[in-house]
Parts: structure tokens; sequence; C-alpha cells
């Protein structure tokens, strides 16, 4: 058995080690052993490819690649903040998708031997260079956006439908001329020329995608895009015929799909939604629980020493965080509160919304950092249950997933979206800073409830007025 034999070999194990990988990141537990896992079967892959006899000739070249390539990965992923890690995963999604595309182009570039081409494998090459470009420039624009460079909102245009229904008929009839050139002589031209054009549109097509929808919503987006980068690889396995990327192509294009539709069904809404439906590009409804409602309930605004001491009273405190809590980067103080409130022997819980924050696994990250042990951490389905049992539910920055109108008014943009029964706890502290809306830009009716007192400011600050009262009182 030969070395090259071997290599196929080492791609299955490979693929084996991604599948496990992806298994491990199911858990917080056990994610960091799953990234470990997938790194340590990239590694083999990537090595056993150096061994193949097509690349002999490019080692130095791929060598000098994979130098630059490691280091940027190796900075950014050091550098980057927690609050910075979608614009990140956006910048790296891009590069999957743009590597992908040039893959396609240099490959049929390479193994063009004339008129007709033959189709199977031009079809993949076509699918591989479009979906990978749309992946490129669509995942820069929503870098852009979040990151602040390209202006969040939505960019919506008269017309918007129909230019990008041209887009995708461009792109078609440019792949069917090259399809069907020799066969029909009539496009008997030089192919480059039209696989160009095909990169440029589906660029462009990237571009109009993604402009149009609410900076609020790239997570979703970029999940999405993520499965496109996967699917373009797929297809690049295809022309290059290697297994591996056919494989790894695949788990991506399957694992951005069941995530985008999580966060999709998560926020009740349809992918289609979420990619035509501009929601939150706009505030939805008017702000009008500033002072009280028509029906004649108020707000009830506490301090933070009342707050404390309605916490220090309790035995059962639910900590609900959201995406106020991840800016205001609270996430120490609120373990220290938990702290605090366990030493007094009170049995402090966290609950956690999918989609609670901008991006998936928001909370569960952010609290990690604080060393917030994960056993206390609780999915929405089995927290729910216990907030009858809370005397305290404490809502820290968090407001769309814990607003009843999702449970009760069919006439709501988020009607139907799952949410945490906060609303049933004994008692409700919510942090934030004034009256204003959450994502889905609509009044939540939790703050009219005679349970619920607002403590107002930010929720570093808050937290750490309410801490330094508990230790006062201790
Ligand atoms: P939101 O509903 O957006 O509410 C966050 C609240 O935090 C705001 O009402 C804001 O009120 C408050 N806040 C902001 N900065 C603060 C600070 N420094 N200190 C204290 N409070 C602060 O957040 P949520 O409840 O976490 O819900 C998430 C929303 O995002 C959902 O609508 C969800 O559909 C959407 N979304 C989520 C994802 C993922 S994957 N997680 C992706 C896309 C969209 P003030 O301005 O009054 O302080």
């Amino acid at each position: 058995m030969t070395v090259e034999q071997l290599i196929p070999v080492a791609y299955l194990l490979a693929a084996v080690t991604f599948v496990l990988g992806l298994k491990g990141l199911s858990s917080p537990t056990t994610a960091v052993q799953g990234n470990r896992i997938a790194a340590a079967g990239m590694l083999v892959a990537v090595v056993a490819t150096f061994f193949a006899r097509e690349v002999q000739g490019g080692i130095p070249v791929i060598l000098g690649g994979i130098a630059v390539g490691g280091v940027a990965g190796f900075y950014g992923a050091r550098v980057v903040k927690m609050t910075a890690m979608p614009q990140m995963v956006a910048l790296f999604n891009g590069a999957g998708g743009g590597a992908a595309a040039l893959v396609a182009f240099l490959e049929f570039a390479r193994s063009f031997q004339g008129y007709p081409v033959e189709l199977g494998p031009t079809i993949a090459t076509f699918l591989g260079l479009i979906i990978g470009a749309v992946s490129f420039s669509g995942s820069g624009i929503a870098f852009g956006k979040l990151q602040g460079v390209i202006t969040p909102r939505a960019f919506r245009y008269p017309g918007q439908q129909a230019v990008t229904g041209l887009l995708v008929l461009a792109m078609v009839l440019l792949a069917a001329a090259i399809l069907l050139s020799g066969r029909t002589g009539v496009f008997a031209v030089a192919p480059g020329a039209f696989l160009v054009a095909i990169a440029i549109v589906a660029l462009v097509f990237g571009v109009a995608l993604v402009m149009p929808i609410g900076g609020a919503d790239m997570p979703v987006v970029i999940s999405l895009l993520n499965a496109y980068t996967g699917l373009a690889v797929a297809m690049a396995g295809f022309t290059l015929s290697n297994q591996l990327l056919i494989v790894a192509g695949t788990l991506v294009g399957a694992s951005g799909t069941i995530l985008t539709r999580l966060m999709s069904k998560a926020m009740n809404r349809s992918l289609g939604n979420v990619l035509f439906g501009a929601f939150g590009a706009a505030t939805t409804a008017g702000v009008t629980a500033a002072a009280g409602a028509d029906d004649g309930r108020s707000i009830r605004s506490i301090s933070a020493e009342d707050a404390a001491i309605l916490l220090g009273y309790a035995q059962n405190v639910i900590v609900v965080p959201g995406y106020g809590l991840a800016v205001a980067q609270a996430q120490h103080n609120v373990r220290e509160l938990a702290d605090v409130l366990e030493s007094k022997g009170i049995n402090v819980r966290y609950a956690i919304h999918p989609v609670a924050g901008r991006m998936p696994g928001h909370m569960n990250v952010l609290l990690a950092e604080a060393n917030v042990p994960y056993e206390k951490l609780f999915d929405m389905e089995q927290i729910n249950p216990e907030f009858p049992r809370a005397d305290v539910a404490l809502v820290i920055g968090a407001n769309d997933v814990t607003n009843p109108a999702a449970r009760s008014n069919p006439g709501s943009p988020i009607y139907g979206m799952p949410i945490l029964d906060v609303d049933k706890a004994q008692n409700v502290i919510v942090i934030k800073r004034s009256m204003k809306p959450g994502f889905a830009g609509i009044d939540n009716d939790l703050y009219l409830d005679p349970k619920t007192a607002m403590l107002f400011g930010d929720a570093k600050e808050a937290v750490g007025k309410v801490v330094a009262e508990l230790k006062k009182a201790a």
C-alpha cells in the first residue's frame, strides 16, 4: 500500500472526527472537546493532502497560504471581543465561500477541453461558483452591517424583488449559454468570459440579498450563508472528486440549515419573513407605555435598595438575561450577585431563551465567560414550569423574550413566539434603562403588571448597586 492510497483512509477518519466534533458542540460541557476533536481531524486531513500527487508541485504556495491564513485566523480569534463574534463568523464564512468559488472557477478553466462540456461536473462547478460567490459577497455585507461600516438599516427600494429575480435569471441564462455551447453552435464563445460574468452577477446577487435585511437579523442570515458555504464546498468536492470536501461541505450545509431553522422558529418567523420581511428594521409599534397604559395600570419603579430587600427575602430566584446584559457586559456582576444570594442560602437559576441576545448561544457564552456553572443554566422548556414557584424573576436587559403578548395577543408581531413565563413568578424585577422597546419594536405588557417593579439603569451599574446594597445588609 502506498502512502497515497492511505489518503482516503485519512479522509474517512477526518470525516468521522467532524461528526463527533459536531456532536460534542451540541452541549456546552462537551463543546471545547468537540472543537478539539474536529480540529485534530482537520489537521489529519490537511497533512494527508500533502501526499496527493496533484498537489506536489504547489507545496510552497500551499504552505505560504496556510501561513498567511493561519496567522490571520489565530490573531483574529485571539483579539476578537465576544460581542464582535457574529461579524468574525461572517468574515470566516465569507472566506470559505470565496475559496469554494475560486476552486470552481480555476478547476473549470484547468479542465476545459472544448465544447460540448460534460453536463454533470459542469453543473456542479457552476453551483459551486454561484453559491460560493453569493456567500462571499453576502457575508461581506453582513460583516459590514454588524461592524457598523454599512448602515445596519434594512435597505429597501421599489422593484427590489424584480431586480433579485432578474439577477437569478441572468445567472441561469449565462450558465445555460455555456452548457449549450457547442451543441447548438450559437454560444461557441470563450467560456472564461461567461464564467466571469456568472461570478460577477452572483456577487451582485449576494449584495442584493443581504442589503434589504436589518442588522439585528444578521445572525440568522449568517447562519444561512454558512449553509450556502457548506453547499459550495460540497460542490467543490464534486468538481475535484474529493470525498472529504463533499462530506465536510454537506455537514456544514446541513448544520447551517438546521441552525437557521431553529433560530427562525424560536423567533416564530419563517425564513422568508427574515429574508424579505425586514422585521425590526423599523419600529413596528409606537412606544405607548412610557407613563402607563390607557386602562389605568401604571409602571412601578423601584430603587436598588428595594430590589436588594426583595431579593434578600427570596428563596428561589430566576435570572433572565437578555441582549441588554450583553451590551452592558454585566455578566461578571450578575455572577457576583448570584454568589451573594447563594451565600444567603437562596437558590439562583438562569433561564435561557434560545434567541435571547443577538446570536445563537449568546447568553450561554456570556455567562460561561463569567464562570456561571452550566448546571445553573436552564432551557426555556425546563425552566418555564418553575416560574410560578420563583419568588423573584430578575429580568436583566431582556425584553421580547419575556413579552406575554406572544401568548395572549394574536395581533402582536411576536404572537406565537415561545417566551419565558416570567409573568408567572411571584415578583418580577426588570432592569433596563428606559421604557424603550427591544428588537421587535413593541411594548411589553409585563412592565404594567402589578407584580413587576422596574429598576431603571444600565444593567452593569444597576446590578452592581444591588450587590452593594445586599452586602451592606449582610
Ligand atoms: P431585546 O428584546 O432586544 O431587549 C433588550 C433590552 O435590553 C432592550 O429593551 C433595552 O432596553 C435593554 N438594554 C439595552 N442596553 C442596555 C443596558 N446597557 N443596560 C440595561 N438594559 C439595556 O432582547 P432579548 O429579550 O434578549 O430578545 C432578543 C431579541 O432579538 C428577540 O426579539 C429575538 O427574536 C431577536 N434576535 C435574536 C437572535 C438570536 S440568534 N439570539 C437573532 C436575531 C434576532 P433599554 O433601551 O430601555 O435599556
